[in-house]
């Protein structure tokens, strides 16, 4: 079935231009154009369209998209505008957009934004998930590669990974990736991107996984805005129903960037028979000033022998609250597995490690129906 699509630009010329590129566009069919929003919302009915492209620029946004989503209800409406504004997106999507395109736009582009909308959905109940770590080699990023091919499996959602461990960011390595852009690039340029573009950006591992990879050079750093950084996850939460986000160990500006714009952080430490714990209790004290800590910030604990309810007990007695995950000592299956670009989820799917990690998946999903006491 074609795609019926009504066009409605007020810019003459550029109702003409864009309506020659849906024409152009295989499997597009225009059906109705309309310099004039009122005009559309009077007439268009009749062209029964399935797929309205609103020009929202210079226009009262919330209350077009009000109008259109109440007229045409079964059709899905994508937004154009000549700029990119991370929050204009969002809010938009919010009022029932399915999509946002940046005009004009080629034949090709719509393409392929109309299949990246249909397969998002453009979800706005994106789950955001920061993974800090007091110190470095805390097992974090083992454990977000492993965590996102779950979560991935198990909901056959789109899953984002943000490689945002600026100076050292390994995900690359981990996944054997070779990345044509990396977070530097899409930072740089996320004041020119829609969500489509900036889903070219992540370096697909699965079907369900992709990754925005870090810098390839620490020097690189320089060149990530803080500003543009939240964009980018600001606009990924468009593309991905989960994202997971490495950061650099410690306070640094990213990982308090990143931790502020989550909707949960996971604070991950690497029992190593020092002084971890007191590290874990002094960076869980710093985000005891979020008001609602209690529901945002969740430790986790890898390396953990034996990795059974009786030490995450222990573990939670010596914090003072709730322990959300513990992760067994998995060295060798962990490098194994990375040396092959491959996640032991995948290939040692009943291992103790996967476990501990579907465990966590299904915490992140919210169904609570796997138990704890194994037979
Ligand atoms: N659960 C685990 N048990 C044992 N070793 C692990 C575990 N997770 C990670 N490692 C090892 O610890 C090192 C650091 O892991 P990594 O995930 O890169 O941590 P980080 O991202 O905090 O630096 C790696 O050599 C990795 O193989
Ligand atoms: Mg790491």
């Amino acid at each position: 079935m074609a795609y019926r699509v009504m066009l409605i630009e007020n810019d003459r010329l550029l109702l003409e231009q864009l309506a020659q590129a849906v024409q152009s566009a295989e499997g597009f069919q225009l059906v109705a154009r309309y310099q004039s929003a009122s005009d559309a919302l009077g007439q268009g009915k009749l062209f029964k369209p399935n797929i309205i492209l609103l020009n929202i620029d210079n226009q009262d946004g919330a209350t077009l998209m009000e109008q259109f989503t109440r007229v045409y209800p079964e059709a899905a409406i994508i937004c154009m505008s000549e700029h990119s504004q991370a929050e204009g997106v969002s809010s938009m999507v919010q009022a029932g957009a399915k999509g946002f395109i940046i005009k004009p736009f080629s034949a090709e582009e719509l393409k392929e934004s109309v299949e990246t909308f249909a397969k998002s959905g453009m979800e706005v109940s994106s789950h955001v998930m920061t993974f800090f770590s007091p110190k470095g080699k805390s097992g974090k990023t083992t454990l977000i590669a492993n965590l996102a091919l779950a979560l991935g499996r198990r909901t056959q959602e789109q899953v984002g990974i943000i490689d945002a461990d600026l100076q050292f960011g390994d995900m690359m390595a981990f996944f054997n990736l070779k990345p044509k852009a990396t977070i530097v690039e899409a930072v740089h340029e996320i004041r020119y991107m829609s969500p489509v573009t900036l889903n070219s950006y992540f370096e697909k591992v699965t079907d369900h996984v992709h990754v925005l990879c870090g810098t390839s050079a620490p020097n690189l750093i320089d060149r990530v805005s803080i500003d543009g950084f939240e964009n980018v996850v600001r606009m990924a939460r468009n593309l991905f129903r989960y994202i997971l986000i490495d950061v650099p160990p410690g306070f640094t500006p990213t990982s308090i960037s990143a931790a502020e714009l989550s909707d949960v952080t996971y604070v991950v430490t690497m029992l190593n028979g020092g002084y971890e714990l007191q590290h874990t209790k002094r960076a869980l004290e710093i985000f005891k000033d979020w008001q609602d800590y209690d529901k945002r910030v969740k430790p986790v604990f890898t390396r953990v022998t034996p990795c059974d309810i009786a030490s995450q007990r222990r573990l939670e007695q010596a914090l003072g609250e709730p322990v959300e995950a513990v992760i067994p000592n998995a060295y060798q299956i962990v490098s194994e597995a990375a040396n092959n670009g491959s996640m032991a989820v995948d290939i040692e799917p009943d291992s103790e490690l996967s476990q501990s990690v579907n465990r966590l998946a299904e915490k992140v999903i919210g169904h609570h129906h796997i138990r704890w006491d194994k037979p």
